[in-house]
């Protein structure tokens, strides 16, 4: 089922999430409509909050446009940065409106912690484009988006185009 994805500025996407307390088949189905919803809105990675659910659940597929579909769903992600700074180039989100993106800074390289659907216990290793999708995903967790991590003029010219958007859809 394809869910409706909330947008920027919705106050939704600014809460920090609850931890998910038991893997259950809603929470399977849920992670399987996430899924669905990011291939269908092109995305490579979505996070709960930004379907309207306030818990740690992210779905990714860094790859799925260059290679077959492989997704994964998360749950209770915990994202440690051990790499370098480097610019992640071109960022955008799914919530964000204008199709705006802009260069964030990332680290280079993650320890990822968290739980599968199946319950199994994930410590791994991420390099590269995945590690910046799980830092952008786990942000949403926090209540973070990538235009947080923006300087504060380039900021305040994108709020200025979402005011004006919204105003001539009124
Ligand atoms: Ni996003």
């Amino acid at each position: 089922m394809i869910l409706e994805i909330v947008k920027y500025p919705d106050p939704r996407l600014a809460l920090v999430c609850e931890p998910v307390e038991r893997i259950t088949p809603e929470l399977r189905k849920l992670a399987a409509d996430m899924i669905e919803t990011m291939y269908q809105a092109e995305g490579v990675g979505l996070a709960a909050p930004q379907i309207g659910r306030n818990i740690r659940m992210l779905v990714m597929d860094p790859g799925w446009r260059d290679q077959e579909r492989n997704a994964r769903a998360i749950v209770n992600p915990s994202v440690e940065l051990c790499g370098e700074t480097i610019i992640s180039e071109n960022e955008g989100c799914l919530s964000v409106p204008l199709g705006y993106r802009a260069e964030v800074p990332r680290s280079s390289m993650v320890r990822l912690r968290g739980l599968d659907l199946d319950g199994n216990e994930l410590d791994e290793i991420v390099e590269g484009f995945p590690a910046i999708v799980l830092q952008h995903e786990h942000d949403h967790l926090d209540g973070k988006l990538f235009i947080d991590r923006i300087s504060r003029l380039k900021r305040n010219m994108y709020d200025g185009k979402v005011k004006k958007w919204l105003k001539s859809q009124a």
